[in-house]
């Protein structure tokens, strides 16, 4: 149990914390994966407070040193950490002080729990964006590389999971990595602004003492320093904007993985995930099901769950600083495990993914899915869309009727529906050709398809 003493804040109370509070408040069980960032974060205080005259040469050198040794402590597993503690900032601080005695205690001038905190999540964020970006890129490099190597396979490709038009596996392919571009700009522009200074607001009203912040921005590398002390220590929409970003790419991920999980079923049967990516039941001797993908997909409800955590946490808090704000640090760290875990496993599942090319151009070509190229065929002939549209309707009603497929058609049978029909309607039939008029910018035919992997 804690002793009054121990508490670096203790001066005003007459009693020790009581044990339940002590748990219930304590963070130092996860924010412990911040001990490198308050390190870093606190060198570069340090090395501040020196050169404004706040610490001599030998007293930076000797908070400098200690520190170093604390993180190597930490790295080796034999740093111990305590409940008692409270929280990252105070075991490190309290394990300063016993190492190297009261010029510990001069570290914290100038410096609140509430700006180091800041600084600490975006030192970490920083970072962790980095690495999530490096991630995404594999990503999409593992969806180009599969867009080049099926540019020739042709899919049913649906709307409402109806068989609508025939499409080429790599224009799929493409469409969901235009979706990651557009989160890992997503990314960028998010990184923009946890790239801020926060150290130097203090509690929430910046400092009486001649602080350099810009110094300290540029010891650890930002571009800037936070302009108002109190929005600095009171908001954490930083974490919000990732945690949504997150969410986005948790989302395609989960669309992605849906279409793997409804393809690898006996129904579909357009691809077969290797053994070493796919899992058994307990009771059923015959099933090898996709859990992989289902797992992302569930993931992504946990990662929305936590965007609607932080932004209820936020939502009811008075200016400036709260305790609440403790409870982002969960959330974000489940977010970033999910999110890296996530956006891997898929990147290799899809590695070990056998496309079966014959059955998905065979489905491709059955289903009147040219039933549009029929259309436009008329309209060329100079049939108006609305009337062309309704002649088609006709022709797949009969063929329903008569259980035919557009090519059992004879020329005689189409002409009864419209003169225009001429023996050239052959041509259009297959959904190859059909793939191969969709030239509009954007479009499926290999032309197009190939102007999209080039850029
Ligand atoms: N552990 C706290 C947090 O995560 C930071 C410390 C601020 N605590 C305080 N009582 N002002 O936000």
């Amino acid at each position: 149990m804690a002793s009054k003493s121990e508490k670096p804040w203790a001066g005003r109370f007459r009693q020790a914390t009581n044990p339940e509070v002590e748990k219930f408040t304590a963070s130092i069980h996860f924010d412990c994966r911040l001990y490198r960032h308050d390190i870093e974060g606190s060198i570069a205080h340090a090395r501040m407070l020196r050169r404004q005259g706040l610490l001599s040469k030998e007293e930076m050198e000797a908070i400098v040193k200690g520190l170093q040794k604390i993180r190597a402590e930490i790295e080796a597993g034999t740093f111990e950490f305590r409940l008692e503690d409270e929280d990252i900032h105070m075991a490190i601080e309290k394990a300063l002080i016993a190492k190297i005695g009261k010029v510990g205690a001069k570290l914290h001038t100038g410096r609140s729990r509430n700006d180091q905190i800041a600084l600490d999540m975006r030192l970490y964020l920083r970072e962790e964006i980095e690495k999530t970006r490096d991630l995404l890129l594999a990503f999409r490099s593992t969806l180009k590389h599969l867009a080049q190597r099926e540019m020739d396979t042709i899919i049913p490709g649906y709307t409402h999971l109806q068989k609508a038009q025939p499409v080429l596996l790599a224009h799929f392919f493409l469409a969901y990595d235009a979706m990651f571009a557009r989160d890992e700009e997503r990314l960028r522009e998010a990184y923009q602004r946890v790239n801020v200074m926060p150290l130097g607001a203090g509690a929430l009203a910046g400092s009486g003492l001649p602080l350099d912040r810009e110094y300290v921005a540029k010891l650890l590398n930002f571009p800037r320093v936070s302009e108002n002390s109190m929005d600095t220590v009171a908001d954490r929409d930083f974490v919000v904007e990732f945690i949504f970003v997150a969410s986005l790419i948790m989302m395609h991920l989960s669309r992605l993985s849906e279409d793997l999980i409804i393809w690898s079923t006996g129904e579909f049967d357009y691809l077969r995930i290797e053994d070493s990516f796919a899992t058994g039941s307990s009771l059923m001797p015959q099933k090898k099901n996709p859990d992989v993908a289902e797992l992302v997909r569930g993931k992504t409800g946990r990662v929305y769950g936590h965007l609607m955590a932080i932004l209820t946490v936020l939502k009811g808090l008075p200016m400036t600083y709260n305790r609440d704000l403790q409870e982002d640090k969960e959330a974000l760290f489940d977010v970033v495990d999910t999110l890296k875990a996530s956006l891997s496993i898929v990147s290799t599942l899809l590695k070990h993914v056998d496309f079966n090319r014959e059955r998905m151009e065979e489905e491709a070509n059955k289903g009147f899915i040219t039933a549009t190229d029929l259309v436009e065929y008329l309209v060329i002939k100079g049939v108006p869309f609305r009337d062309a549209h309704e002649i088609v309707g006709k022709v797949v009603a009969y063929c329903l009727e008569k259980e035919k497929t557009f090519s059992d058609l004879t020329l005689r049978e189409f002409k009864k529906f419209h003169p225009s029909f001429g023996p050239d309607v052959r041509e259009i039939l297959s959904a190859r050709e059909s793939v191969r008029r969709k030239k509009t910018i954007g479009g499926t035919s290999p032309e197009r398809v190939k102007e999209q992997l080039r850029k």
